[in-house]
């Protein structure tokens, strides 16, 4: 259960919404390390599949450079 996202996961159910009418949106999520990103993701995700709208995952290669630790390569889901 997200905490206090209502106004994000508003945002991202309207760009869910105008995916849905072949609007397509680029939304970058930002935020320091356990800001909550990948838990809002993931809840954005769950709107889209109920909205029958198709969800695809990749995960990047850290770049070279960044700080933090190294997430390995993963196949999309
Ligand atoms: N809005 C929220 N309400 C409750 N718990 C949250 C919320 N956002 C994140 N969390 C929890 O905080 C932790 C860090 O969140 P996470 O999404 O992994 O951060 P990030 O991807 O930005 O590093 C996780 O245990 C996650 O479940
Ligand atoms: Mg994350």
């Amino acid at each position: 259960m997200l905490l206090e996202r209502d106004a994000e996961l508003d945002e991202l159910r309207a760009v869910i919404g105008a995916t849905a009418r072949a609007q397509g949106r680029l939304v970058v999520v930002e935020g320091p390390a356990g800001a909550g990103k990948s838990a809002l993701l993931e809840a954005a995700a769950e709107l889209a599949q109920n909205a029958g709208v198709r969800t695809l995952r990749a995960r990047t290669r850290a770049a070279q450079g960044a700080t933090g630790s190294a997430t390995p390569p993963a196949a999309p889901a």
